[in-house]
């Protein structure tokens, strides 16, 4: 059984068994985040922590409040925020950033012949980090061929998405940025801060999408979807839900990158897998059996 926790001079109310399964059925349903009971105390305090600032004291209150109405769902973008794990950095998976470098290099001239622009998808983009990682590989690659890109960042949280388009981050940021980028991908804003320069910024756009409703996300055709470090919160039923539906959101010949290791027993008819130690990516096809465009 948890503790109530104490916070500064007040106290967190203890979550019961029946708060705890609410709380995390609703959180499941709506975000798809499992949170086990490992994480009970976690739950307890981010929710504690923030009904105390509400000042309330009731878990089945704060319940009320949250799933009620439109200032409800204000609440509710709040919370998710605060339950969510947004860690994210700067050129984080290395390996798998050479394989997208590569994958570009692979693509760039059928791009250059069929005049399209470069479409990269970050799934699941926290505070953009990753987005803007991918918008300065392919700048690198692309910018002085005059070709175009464009990089979507999407997230469940708005907090978050807000701090992504800002382009702003700690300067401390810049020792995970390679140094060949630190002359024109970034530049300091002052003894703490560094902004993402606005040649990378104005590729990228981020846009508050919720992978349980990728059937209203207008993202099709997208020549990578980078995926990293999201679905290892949801329970694989749901994991294979969303790799199905992010697969037919690929261009033919497209390529979907996910976090080593995660999801290597799941399957799709239009994908092959990439056989490699150190990425785990699967391509799609260039055209269904019969020979017809998997185009969409
Ligand atoms: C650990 S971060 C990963 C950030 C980045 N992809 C990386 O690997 O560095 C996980 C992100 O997934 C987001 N997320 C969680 N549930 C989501 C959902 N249902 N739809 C969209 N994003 C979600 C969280 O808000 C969080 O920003």
């Amino acid at each position: 059984m948890s503790q109530s926790i104490r916070n500064g001079l007040s106290t967190v109310p203890e979550l019961d068994d029946v708060q705890f399964t609410r709380w995390q059925g609703l959180l499941e349903e709506r975000t798809g985040m499992y949170m086990p009971i490992q994480r009970r105390s976690f739950l307890q305090t981010s929710l504690g922590l923030r009904m105390l600032e509400l000042g309330l004291r009731d878990y089945s209150e704060y319940f009320q409040q949250v799933t009620q109405g439109p200032s409800g769902a204000i609440e509710w973008s709040t919370l998710v925020d605060r339950l969510t794990v947004q860690e994210t950095r700067f050129f984080r998976d290395p390996d798998a950033l050479s394989f997208v470098e590569e994958f570009i290099r692979g693509i760039t001239s059928s791009l250059i012949e069929h005049d399209e622009s470069l479409e990269i998808w970050s799934v699941g983009c926290a505070s953009g980090e990753e987005p803007y990682t991918l918008a300065m590989i392919a700048e690198q690659m692309l910018g002085s061929l005059g070709m175009s890109y464009s990089v979507t960042g999407t997230d469940i949280s708005t907090i978050v998405l807000r701090k992504a388009r800002s382009g702003r981050y700690p300067l401390r940021a810049l020792e995970r940025i390679p140094i060949k980028f630190h002359s024109w991908a970034v530049q300091p804003l002052s003894s703490q801060q560094l902004e993402v320069s606005s040649k990378i910024r104005k590729r990228c756009c981020f846009s508050q999408v919720n992978v349980l409703n990728l059937k209203n996300s207008p993202l099709q055709s997208q020549h990578i979807i980078f995926c990293q470090n999201v679905l290892i919160y949801f329970r694989r039923w749901r994991r294979r839900e969303i790799l199905d539906a992010l697969a037919q959101r690929l261009a033919p010949g497209g390529l979907l990158v996910l976090g080593l290791g995660e999801m290597v027993d799941w399957k799709h008819p239009l994908l092959e897998p990439v056989h490699s130690g150190q990425v785990t990516a699967f391509v799609r096809k260039q055209s269904t059996s019969s020979g017809e465009s998997t185009r969409r």
